[in-house]
């Protein structure tokens, strides 16, 4: 086990009707708000209505941007960043899933530093200073509620990439499960497979750490029970909850104590679908994690089998690649690039982007061939 700093600074407000102590905290944090959602989903289901109604009474002045789309734009968060700093705005409050907060949290560091999105995103320039972040989650996946990371994309670039800095832990995430029952079953189960693929990454990390490796299993094995009897009753409270709390868990340092990083490969991988395709997140994982694991059966075979042991009782890599494969499609989630609606005809683009970008992990670097490989594998 190496040395590691357990730090996670983040209030998280979990359950029904959490959302009802947003104003008092808020009114903590400033006077002036810069509210951000989506593309309106949140407009029906309670949530907008609600944490306005928490900001209201409190006597917050409240200036709105809306229209983050999933697979967030580098160019919404400067426009939205340009707009709260025209209001003086003092905190940033989003409503929404992991594109609406992790897009809320470049533009608190825009405001506060008045630096450009970009340059934070890609290292160039370091910020001093975020406000104030409060985050109302409507989907459980990424586990930005309780991390401080944000991932967003660039046309102009090519990219699709995440950025971490302790400046983006949220001062505070009201998490009602209620709010994801309107959750679509496509998006649910893209929540499910990303929060096993979280899971995952950790597990493929380097270091010796057993205890992130059992709760990293533990936080499947909620996947794997729970998950299937959600996309069975959608609407159902208690699973909603489990699925809730189990996705925060699997991002928010707690499956990496100890470790030196996870790999992220695999993440980095994806990126390059939602940015060619917009492919949402979630897909491209249970995509790309089947085709890694058979890409990396001799580097990381004995891992690969003692995941499939714990989690599936079988005894082989391949077993381990059917199960896992076999547990995404039963959500609904892609395993081949043409389920979600992916050409043949477009490898060759993919793998220009992926070889371009230098998609590959930190534990398991990848050379191009092995790149080429991947392209035949996920088709
Ligand atoms: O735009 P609206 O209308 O709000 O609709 C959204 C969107 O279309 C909808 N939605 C959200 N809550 C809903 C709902 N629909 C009905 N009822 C609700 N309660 O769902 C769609 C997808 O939303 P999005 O926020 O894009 O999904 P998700 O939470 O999966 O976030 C994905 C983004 O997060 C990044 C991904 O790369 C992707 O860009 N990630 C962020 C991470 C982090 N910050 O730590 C780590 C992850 O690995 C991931 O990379
Ligand atoms: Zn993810």
């Amino acid at each position: 086990m190496i040395n590691f700093l357990a730090f996670n600074p983040v209030k998280l407000h979990f359950g029904k009707g959490v959302v009802k102590e947003l104003g008092s905290c808020a009114n903590d944090l400033g006077k002036k708000a810069l509210l951000v959602y989506g593309g309106g989903s949140v407009l029906r289901n309670g949530s907008y209505k609600d944490t306005l109604e928490q900001l209201k009474d409190q006597g917050i002045a409240i200036t709105e941007f809306n229209g983050i789309k999933p697979n967030p734009r580098v160019e919404d968060v400067m426009e939205a960043a340009r707009i709260g700093s025209e209001a003086g705005v003092d905190m940033v409050v989003a409503v929404g899933g992991g594109s609406v907060i992790d897009s809320a949290k470049i533009i608190a560091i825009c405001i506060a530093d008045n630096c450009d999105a970009w340059e934070v995103m890609t290292g160039k320039y370091a910020p001093a200073s975020a406000l104030p972040l409060i985050a109302v989650l409507t989907l459980a996946a990424t586990g930005t509620e309780m991390n401080a990371v944000a991932v967003l994309q660039n046309g102009e670039t090519r990219e699709k990439i995440g950025y971490r800095n302790d400046l983006e832990y949220p001062a505070h995430s009201f998490l009602d499960p209620t709010y994801t029952q309107s959750v679509p079953a496509d998006y649910t189960a893209y929540g499910i497979v990303d929060l096993v693929a979280h899971s995952l990454e950790a597990w493929f990390g380097s270091g010796d750490a057993t205890l992130s490796d059992r709760i990293v299993i533990s936080i499947i094995k909620e996947a794997l029970e729970y998950g299937p009897e959600l996309m069975n009753d959608l609407e159902n409270y208690k699973l909603r909850a489990k699925i809730m709390w189990a996705a925060t868990m699997a991002l928010n340092n707690t499956t990496i104590y100890g470790r030196v990083s996870g790999d992220w490969g695999v993440h980095a991988l994806g990126h390059v679908l939602s940015f060619l395709y917009d492919t949402p997140h979630g897909a491209t994982l249970s995509i790309f994690y089947p085709a890694w694991m058979s890409l990396l059966k001799d580097r990381a075979g004995e891992r690969i089998i003692q995941l499939g042991s714990e989690l599936f009782g079988v005894d082989t890599v391949d077993e381990t690649i059917a199960s896992f494969a076999s547990y995404f499609k039963s959500l609904g989630s892609p395993v081949r690039c043409q389920e979600a609606g992916i050409e043949e005809t477009t490898k060759a683009d993919i793998l220009e982007l992926m070889n371009r970008n230098r998609a590959e992990g930190l534990n398991y670097p990848l050379s191009d061939k092995e790149r080429e490989k991947l392209v035949e594998y996920i088709f």
